[in-house]
């Protein structure tokens, strides 16, 4: 059986990445204990799909379960997106962001070297390089993330590094800039639980009449309009940069590092007008202090993609704000 397991497979970059992989697996084993994602999606991704996909409830920190799993089913190819995402969340709360993010990526590794995997993709992000000491951050920048969740992510990585090295696997860390909308179908997209922290989800929000108002933090940072400039990458380019990167992985003897984005900055401003100027949507913002931590400005060099993987972004910014529109309509009538 051609399958792959994917850790946190029914959050929001696991579900559109299972969906872009459907022609290269006949089967998708989610390991997912559902605290940011709902139990739905599995169905969904079976008719979007039409392949077999088992979930398994259990967190990734419960080595024993997973050595349970791995015994019946091989974790030849493994894709390990499950892990908390909160910058703010990961201040609060830094003893869970390294349970899940550090201990529960160790007691994966630690399971996965019992049962022969061979290639082991990871979920890494752009937080990992810290304030720019040059833009864009390549690959070779420097790492000194300034929060606790790219602390995690960057101890995640070295852990997979070394567990590669001694193990024989072939792994990358793709380094994911921002992804924003949805998959084109409408029917899966980005829903976490409670207030949302990211743009995107927030904006969807205040459209749909949640939430009042879009705070922008600042609008006086050294940038193209005062708002803050970030590499928002569309979902399905970003789930197809997985399909590339087990390719490359299969084919190569890979332990790398490798910056998933644009490699162009986009402004909130900007996404605010195209959803005016393009969509025929208006909603309330309030332009409000910067938020601490908060980097002006930042994108991805992309060269290092390109080059290994053969693959780049295609989407527009009008893409991800329709994308993200059709799937707030469609989810709402869900
Ligand atoms: N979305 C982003 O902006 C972004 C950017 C860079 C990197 N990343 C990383 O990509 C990965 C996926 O992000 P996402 O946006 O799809 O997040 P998400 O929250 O939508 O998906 C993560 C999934 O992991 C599951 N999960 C969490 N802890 C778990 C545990 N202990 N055991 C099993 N499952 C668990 C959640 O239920 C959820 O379904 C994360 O590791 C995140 O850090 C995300």
């Amino acid at each position: 059986m051609n399958r792959i397991i994917v850790t946190g497979g029914l959050g929001y970059i696991g579900s559109h990445t299972i969906v872009e992989l459907k022609d290269s697996y006949d089967e998708f084993v989610i390991i997912d204990n559902l605290s940011n994602s709902e139990e739905s999606v599995v169905e969904r991704l079976r008719t979007l799909t039409k392949k077999s996909i088992l979930h398994f409830n259990i967190s990734i920190n419960d080595e024993l379960e997973l050595d349970r799993i791995f015994q019946s089913i091989t974790p030849k190819h493994v894709i390990h997106f499950a892990g908390l995402k909160s910058v703010k969340d990961s201040e609060e709360k830094p003893y869970e962001y390294f349970l899940t993010n550090v201990a529960g990526t160790a007691s994966l590794l630690n399971s996965l070297s019992k049962h022969q995997c061979e290639n082991f993709i990871f979920s890494s992000s752009a937080t990992v390089y810290g304030e720019p000491k040059y833009l864009p951050y390549d690959e070779n920048h420097p790492t000194i993330p300034i929060n606790n969740y790219g602390r995690t992510k960057l101890a995640a990585e070295q852990l997979i590094n070394q567990w590669a090295t001694l193990n024989k696997v072939s792994s990358l860390s793709l380094r994911y800039f921002n992804p924003v909308g949805a998959h084109s179908s409408g029917m899966i997209g980005e829903k976490p639980v409670g207030v949302p922290n990211n743009l995107m989800p927030y904006i969807l929000e205040v459209i749909s009449g949640k939430l009042k108002c879009l705070k922008v933090f600042g609008d006086d940072y050294n940038t193209k309009d005062g708002t803050g400039e970030r590499d928002y990458i569309h979902i399905t380019d970003l789930a197809r940069a997985h399909v590339a990167a087990l390719n490359y992985s299969k084919s190569n003897r890979a332990n790398d590092v490798i910056n998933i984005g644009t490699g162009n900055s986009i402004s909130v401003m900007e996404i605010i007008d195209t959803f005016k100027n393009s969509l025929s949507i208006k909603f309330e913002y309030d332009i409000v202090s910067r938020r601490p931590g908060d980097l002006p400005k930042y994108f991805a060099g992309t060269d290092k993609a390109r080059k290994l993987l053969k693959w780049k972004a295609e989407s527009t910014v009008l893409d991800m704000c329709r994308d993200s529109l059709n799937w707030q309509k469609h989810y709402n009538k869900l």
